[in-house]
């Protein structure tokens, strides 16, 4: 695997970061691609665990380079608390690099993040209220600050006049708020640029060498397919793209610079955040499935909202990304059920579905078609390859293979990095 894209296949938090940390053990490079501090990426090595947002998940090895890409959106702040947190605790995060072109978000894009969503009420989108959104429209919007213009004073503070002129209006007119100034902002951000420089880089030919040279870099992707601009459950999708498409633009590689692509999938499913979900469940199952999966967000704390596992979703992500393989997680949390389900098709208005439907009200309307499988309702923490696993929990992996028509490399069974087997 000189090349790995680990990207999400569901709504996000399917374990991507532990993914991404685990493949970081044989890598050189690990570069993040969109996305900004809205991801949440736990790592659990032992007694150590690890929370991380922004940088990338191979920050624990001491042999990897971590690369915050093109793609990503960065909050200063944030990167130098992450920073800090990391060296407080005994990592040395001194060989991250970021790259040039990094949008930057400002304090307006989180406080547009936060009086949008209030304004839109029960349409909100429940985003994390990061600044997320407002900083990609501004960067689409060709009115963004980069990581660049913090070591050129006059075009940051004329990038910031400009950006300030109309987001002012905005937000003392339209929101009802004070306004931002914009000699506080210049003097808070300029006095980033001295910490920031010994990171920054060009960082697509950092990882260019680093592919020239037959290192081993993994793509670590944040989000994940279903929320993903262009090809998840839009208006309640995050603002980049977190499908293999946006690694390479948001890393600045080409397609014929990746040799995997590897689809990280829970053994169920979950969203947080507002948003269309056929296999949701209120009853005792889908709070089983929080208690026992642990399923509160890693950047809000929220509840996540939890079902079973829906391969019409799984298929469709494999398609759009590219998927060669899959990691399947959390399997263990499945110990809990007697029975399993697996949605392989929908039925809307008399109408099947086996593909994800183009119409996005058939994922409000629809009502899941189940497969039942046995469960093994059994502790499998503990197993550690494919062959110690009880029958039914191999003939549901075997069984997830065969929908979702790739091979799934990799089985997961616990939070710890060891916790983990190939196939
Ligand atoms: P990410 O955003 O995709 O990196 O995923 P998160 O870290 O937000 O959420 C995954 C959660 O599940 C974390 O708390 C992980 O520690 C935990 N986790 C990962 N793999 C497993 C597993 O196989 N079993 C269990 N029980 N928990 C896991
Ligand atoms: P990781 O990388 C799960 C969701 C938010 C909201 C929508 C838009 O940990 O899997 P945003 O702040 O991005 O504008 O919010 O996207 N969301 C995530 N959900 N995991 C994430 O990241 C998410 N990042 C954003 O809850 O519904
Ligand atoms: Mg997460």
């Amino acid at each position: 695997m000189p090349t790995t894209i680990v990207l999400g296949t569901q709504w996000g938090d399917e374990g991507k970061g532990k993914i991404a940390n685990l493949l970081a053990m044989d890598a050189d490079v690990v570069v993040r691609y969109q996305g900004g501090n809205n991801a949440g990426h736990t790592i659990v090595i032992g007694d150590e665990k690890f929370a991380l947002s922004l940088i990338p998940s191979g920050v624990t090895y001491p042999t990897v380079t971590p690369v915050i890409g093109n793609g990503c959106v960065v909050d200063p702040k944030v990167l130098f608390s992450e920073l800090e947190m990391l060296r407080s605790r005994g990592v040395d995060p001194s060989r991250l690099r970021v790259s040039h072109n990094a949008h930057l978000i400002m304090p307006y894009h989180r406080k547009l993040d936060a009086v949008r969503e209030r304004f839109l009420g029960k349409q909100q989108i429940g985003t994390t209220k990061k600044g997320i959104g407002p900083a990609y429209m501004d960067k689409y919007a060709r009115q963004g600050i980069r990581v660049q213009d913090l070591f050129d004073a006059k075009i940051l503070r004329d990038k910031l006049d400009v950006a300030l002129m109309e987001k002012n209006q905005l937000l003392t007119k339209v929101y009802n708020q004070l306004p931002f100034d914009a000699g506080d902002i210049y003097e808070e951000y300029i006095g980033y640029a001295g910490d920031l420089e010994e990171f920054v880089a060009d960082t697509s030919l950092l990882v260019h060498e680093a592919i020239a040279a037959d290192r081993r870099v993994v793509f670590e992707g944040a989000q994940a397919t279903l929320l993903d601009i262009d090809h998840g459950t839009y208006p309640f999708v995050t603002s980049s793209n977190p499908t293999a498409g946006g690694a390479l633009t948001g890393s600045g590689v080409g397609p014929t610079e990746i040799d995997t692509v590897l689809g990280v999938a829970k053994a169920y499913i979950s969203r947080v955040g507002s948003g269309p979900f056929p296999t949701e469940l209120h009853d005792e199952v889908g709070e089983t499935m929080v208690t026992v999966g642990g399923e509160f967000g890693t950047v809000t704390g929220r509840r996540r909202r939890c079902g079973w596992l829906d391969v019409v979703a799984l298929r469709y992500a494999v398609r759009v990304n590219g998927v060669t393989e899959l990691a399947l997680m959390k399997l263990d949390v499945l110990s809990e059920f007697e029975t399993l389900r697996i949605a392989n098709g929908y039925t809307s208005g008399g109408e099947t579905y086996t593909e994800f439907p183009r119409q996005q009200r058939v994922l409000y309307d629809c009502e899941p078609i189940y497969e039942d499988l046995d469960g093994w309702a059994t502790d499998i923490t503990g197993v550690r390859s494919f062959d110690d696993l009880p029958k039914e929990a191999r003939l549901y992996i075997e069984r997830v293979e065969e929908l979702a028509g790739v091979p799934v490399s990799m089985v997961s069974v616990g939070p710890d990095r060891e916790a983990t087997f190939g196939r």
